[in-house]
């Protein structure tokens, strides 16, 4: 089993040193569980994935995240990523010049030693058949990462390199924004087959739909830059229902819900 630890977690962005993004976020992830987070436009969400995954631009002022037991802070970007962690990007970014099927290639055999590369026969037949459960024309492979992908298509293919990488954990933002309703099935169908003992997820979204699909074993909601409340998968529902003022109000948190 692994364990990831976020803890008392203060982050800024890069050029701005007097306002604090995250004040204390505190949140544990086992593999096993997928847990979902939610909270209002702003929140500091995506900042949280930005910090996990070492984004230069958001600085970490105190807390730690730990992989078990690991600092994750003190490593380099891909050291993240072969460690295990993984970031389906709320906006993924075009990357010209490499296609898509290099680009996996690589990212999993940076992942083992010199002996233990994935031959290209091996990778083709694993692409093949996650493609497959993605419902995903074989040419989406060859082109150029992201490059001219439509919104769905972009995220279609992070879930993609989420089967085909095999991450511990996998920090999923926003993958169902922007996606109709069978491109959702689709994805969480995808996140489903990964579910198991050796793999954990945290889910951004902002909806209650996508956890149809995928059902959280715990649900955390964020606001203002820390984890407010946690509970289960009635914690959504009751978001659904009520938006976030009651919640906020409960807590003693001034939130004003957007006219
Ligand atoms: N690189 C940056 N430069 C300046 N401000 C930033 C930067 N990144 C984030 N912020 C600010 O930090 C706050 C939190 O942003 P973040 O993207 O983490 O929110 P979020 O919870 O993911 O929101 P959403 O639900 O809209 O995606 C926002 O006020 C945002 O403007
Ligand atoms: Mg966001």
């Amino acid at each position: 089993m692994s364990i990831l630890e976020i803890k008392d977690l203060h982050v800024r962005v890069e050029d701005d040193d007097q306002r604090e993004i995250l004040k204390g976020v505190n949140l544990t992830i086992n593999t096993g569980e997928i847990h979902a987070i939610m909270g209002p436009n702003g929140t500091g969400k995506s900042t949280l994935s930005a910090a996990i995954m070492g984004n230069p631009h958001y600085i970490v002022t105190q807390g730690e995240i730990l992989l078990d037991g690991q600092d994750v802070l003190a490593m380099e970007v891909d050291e993240r990523a072969r460690a295990g962690l993984f970031l389906g990007m709320q906006y993924p970014s075009e990357i010209p010049g490499i296609t898509n099927a290099d680009f996996m290639r690589a990212a999993i055999n940076a992942k083992r030693d010199e002996d233990h590369k994935m031959g290209v026969m091996e990778f083709l037949k694993k692409l093949d058949s996650k493609m497959e459960l993605l419902n995903m024309p074989e040419a989406m492979a060859e082109r150029y990462l992201n490059e001219g992908f439509s919104g769905g298509e972009k995220k279609r293919n992070e879930i993609l390199q989420l089967l085909m990488l095999e991450p511990t954990f996998a920090i999923l933002d926003e993958i169902d924004s922007g996606l109709d309703i069978d491109a959702l099935k689709v994805v969480s169908k995808g996140v489903n087959a990964m579910r198991g003992a050796n793999f954990g997820a945290m889910i951004i979204t902002h909806y209650q739909r996508l956890l149809n699909y995928i059902t959280p074993d715990v649900v955390h909601i964020m606001m203002e830059g820390r984890v407010v409340k946690t509970g289960g998968p009635e914690l959504a529902k009751r978001l659904e229902a009520e938006g976030y003022v009651k919640i906020a109000e409960e807590i003693g948190i001034a939130y004003h819900e957007e006219a």
